[in-house]
């Protein structure tokens, strides 16, 4: 299956990254890529997590003291200004300070919003591009706006990956441990032949990479795990119970992974509200798609695969599979974190790269990210609901999901206002 058609591939760097590169040089790349994604490199990277969940969980305690003890957050714009800034600091040692009240004046993040249009002001074209083949056909007006903003980002790119070298070349411990200089690290590793190294140009391909697949990803999904815990009161106290009862505000990756109902919300969270709902592939050649089960035509005819021909767009279900009812019964829409306390003999049948669904795809072209992701999510959950009980702040009816390629939460009775989820927050009382 072939996953990129380029009408025009001058649009973003993104195009020579892994994301979207193909056949020997999407190999090249990951072989290259993937041992910074490694747990080794999430557990150095977890403290980054952890201090930028913290952060989030003082600027909502303020707020909440502010206004008497309760208030309403709209969750999801924190979270995605937490998400930027893990990304940015652990991805490539960048500092967005997004949680900052002036993060507007950020350089990188302004271009990066006018680039990517993060406030849904301009068009998704860019970003869609790099996930939607069908999207690879339309041209875009570029003005000079986008055009100076790409520039800089290019600038900002080349002055980072110059610090990463740097900093490699220092051998400096702390500095080195951020996903572009681990990059760095091991395209210049001694076992992998010059021929098969990244040229600088696909380095630096990777940078607008990492934040279009790993920040509102993650923020999203964090968002919909916080909003399943409000409609499961019961999951969310015992989640609560759990986390209470470790005696750190600092976990380490292994002990946040050593919390059993911790993991079990994550996945329950990851199933039911997969923040890419779908994507696509194209066939490369005539191939034939085998059925699990026969199925029969109006003419009473039984068919046990599909003939795919070349050239033809084929959808990846990712959510209909994460809760077809065959799989995992009658109640598969539903958040129930004890479900993984037994899981059904036919999910381990999906070939996800995690946990027993297709959330993070499979195969060769699976999310990179997902170690990183779930570590991330670990930690913002762990965090928060220690410190907060949550609750919708809107009937549950009015919750939609608008399905762009992040799948965000609207308000059906405010759909102008954008993607929200406002939430009312109250501080925990320990005993
Ligand atoms: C909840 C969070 C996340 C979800 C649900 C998610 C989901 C996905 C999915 C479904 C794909 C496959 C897309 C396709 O081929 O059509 C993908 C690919 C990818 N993801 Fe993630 N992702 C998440 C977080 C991250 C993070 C944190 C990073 C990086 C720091 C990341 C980096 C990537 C990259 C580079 C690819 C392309 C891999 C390749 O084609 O070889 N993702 N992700």
């Amino acid at each position: 299956m072939d996953q990129t058609v380029w009408a025009d591939d001058q649009i973003q760097g993104i195009v020579r990254s892994v994301l979207v590169v193909e056949g020997d040089k999407h190999k090249q790349q990951r072989k290259v890529m993937n041992p910074a994604f490694g747990p080794t490199q999430i557990r150095e990277l977890t403290e980054i997590f952890v201090a930028k969940s913290l952060q989030l969980r003082d600027i909502w305690a303020a707020g909440n003291a502010n206004q008497g003890g309760h208030s309403r957050v709209e969750v999801l714009s924190w979270l995605s200004r937490t998400t930027l800034d893990i990304i940015g600091l652990a991805g490539f040692n960048y500092r967005f300070d997004a949680l900052n009240e002036n993060h507007e004046h950020n350089e990188l993040s302004a271009a990066f919003a006018t680039v990517f249009d993060a406030g849904a002001k301009k068009t998704m074209i860019p970003v869609l591009r790099a996930w939607v083949p069908f999207f690879r056909f339309l041209r875009v007006d570029r003005d000079k706006e986008t055009e100076q903003s790409q520039a800089t980002m290019a600038r900002i790119g080349r002055e980072l990956l110059q610090g990463s070298k740097a900093s490699i070349n220092e051998k400096s411990a702390w500095k080195t441990r951020d996903l572009l200089s681990l990059l760095v690290k091991s395209n210049m590793a001694t076992d992998i032949p010059a021929h098969q190294r990244m040229s600088e140009h696909d380095v630096l391909a990777q940078v607008p990479t990492f934040l279009v697949a790993g920040h509102e990803t993650t923020s999203t999904g964090t968002t919909w795990a916080l909003f399943a815990l409000t409609q499961n009161t019961a999951a969310q106290d015992k989640l609560r119970e759990e986390l209470l009862a470790v005696d750190t505000d600092t976990p380490t990756m292994d002990e946040l992974n050593a919390l059993p109902y911790l993991d079990m919300v994550v996945r329950e969270a990851m199933r039911v509200h997969a923040p890419v709902p779908s994507t696509t592939r194209q066939a490369t050649q005539d191939d034939i798609l085998p059925f699990a089960k026969p199925f029969t035509d109006r003419k009473g005819i039984v068919h046990d695969f599909i003939r795919i021909r070349k050239g033809q767009n084929i959808q990846v279900p990712i959510q209909a599979i994460n809760r077809d009812m065959a799989i995992w019964g009658e109640d598969a829409k539903v958040f129930k974190p004890e479900r993984w306390e037994k899981i059904p003999q036919g999910a381990s049948a999906i070939p996800g790269v995690w946990g027993n669904m297709l959330t993070f795809l499979g195969g060769p072209r699976a999310c990179i990210g997902y170690r990183f992701s779930i570590v991330e999510m670990k930690a913002l959950l762990f965090t928060l609901v220690r410190a907060f009980e949550f609750e919708l702040a809107v009937p549950p009816e009015d919750v939609m999901k608008k399905e762009t390629v992040v799948q965000r939460p609207v308000l059906a009775s405010d759909p102008r206002a954008g993607s929200q989820m406002p939430l009312l927050i109250r501080p925990v009382v320990r005993a």
